[in-house]
């Protein structure tokens, strides 16, 4: 008999960003990220047993080399040779900066160790998941997480409960697919880009305040340090030959409102990732103007409010 299972996983948002490997063989990052878990936005990730590997994405298949290195990860561990059929689909636009590889990967992982019945604990499905995108191993987890530099895997260090009244704005002003991976947008700073090397400093450096911050709940504080990660990143991918510049001018101008909705008092702290969708960090009390003022300046933008979230949930029927 076949078990399908499928697993249900939240977005990990870094608000101190991964970018950058350590080895690529291994996907270890280079630097480390400090992230929350989104509530409210997911990945939906059926898997059975199969002749072969299929994934689907959002109905469409997709190449399975990105899934290579789990799914040979996941044969040893369970010491079979098995194939996977995976079908995954997410209530957010996919590959557009939204984070979807975290959730996507994390459910891929814990939904295949669940069809093999593996015996394993989240730091192990961490690394698994890592192996498939380095922030995936964050999506292991609720609430806030820290994957360190050169980490195999992330942990948990506040759960869902610690943060309550934290929100998080999502401005989706695009939903096309990214022009480029952030795989390869990695390589091509680390290749070309001379800040690298400074921005791998830098990152290091922004850790401690961040988690200062967080231990505080200080928003203002989590905010400024969350800016200057994201700021500093994309100041890095600006700099690689050729420049990579995944901002839109409607990118341009919510990061512009969130500096005047700062100045009138709100605490509109943006991030982006690699893609141009613009997350603004608030408080529950805040939402409805920032909402607001962010649909006044731009009428076509897709608004999604969401939380801190929790870690995966999965079920298991027989076929
Ligand atoms: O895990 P990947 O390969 O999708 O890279 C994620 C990179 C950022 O989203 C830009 C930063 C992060 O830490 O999530």
């Amino acid at each position: 008999m076949n078990t399908e299972v499928l697993c249900r996983t939240s977005p990990s948002l870094a608000l101190v960003k991964y970018w950058g490997k350590k080895s690529s063989r291994k996907n270890l990052p280079a630097t480390p990220s400090l992230a929350v878990t989104l509530g409210g936005v997911q990945t939906e990730t059926r898997v059975t047993i199969a002749e072969k590997d299929s994934i689907q994405l959002d109905g469409e298949a997709v190449a399975i080399d990105r899934f290579r290195p789990l799914f040979t990860a996941l044969r040893k561990a369970a010491g079979r040779k098995v194939h996977f059929r995976a079908e995954s689909v997410n209530d957010f636009p996919s590959s557009a900066g939204l984070a979807s590889s975290s959730s996507g990967l994390a459910a891929l992982t814990v939904a295949c160790a669940r069809v093999l019945e593996l015996d394993l604990g989240p730091e192990d499905l961490s690394s698994l998941a890592r192996l498939g995108s380095a922030s995936a191993a964050r999506s292991l987890f609720g609430g806030f997480t820290l994957l360190p530099a050169g980490g195999t895997a992330a942990r948990q260090l506040y759960g869902p409960e610690y943060w309550p009244q934290l929100r998080i704005v999502i401005a989706l002003v695009s939903h096309k697919a990214k022009p480029i991976s952030s795989r390869t947008a990695m390589e091509a700073t680390r290749d070309t880009s001379p800040y690298y090397r400074a921005w791998l400093r830098n990152a290091a450096e922004l850790l401690d305040p961040a988690l200062e911050a967080l231990d505080k709940r200080d928003i203002e504080a989590l905010g400024t340090v969350a800016r200057l990660s994201y700021s500093r990143m994309h100041a890095a991918l600006l700099a690689a030959s050729p420049p990579l510049l995944y901002w839109l001018p409607a990118t341009v101008a919510v990061i512009r409102e969130c500096r005047a909705l700062r100045e009138d008092g709100l605490s509109a702290w943006e991030t982006l990732d690699a893609g141009p969708q613009v997350k603004v960090l608030c408080l529950e009390s805040e939402v409805e103007a920032i909402s607001e003022r962010l649909q006044r300046l731009d009428p076509a933008l897709k608004l999604i409010v969401a939380s801190v979230g929790e870690g995966p949930v999965c079920e298991s029927r027989e076929l």
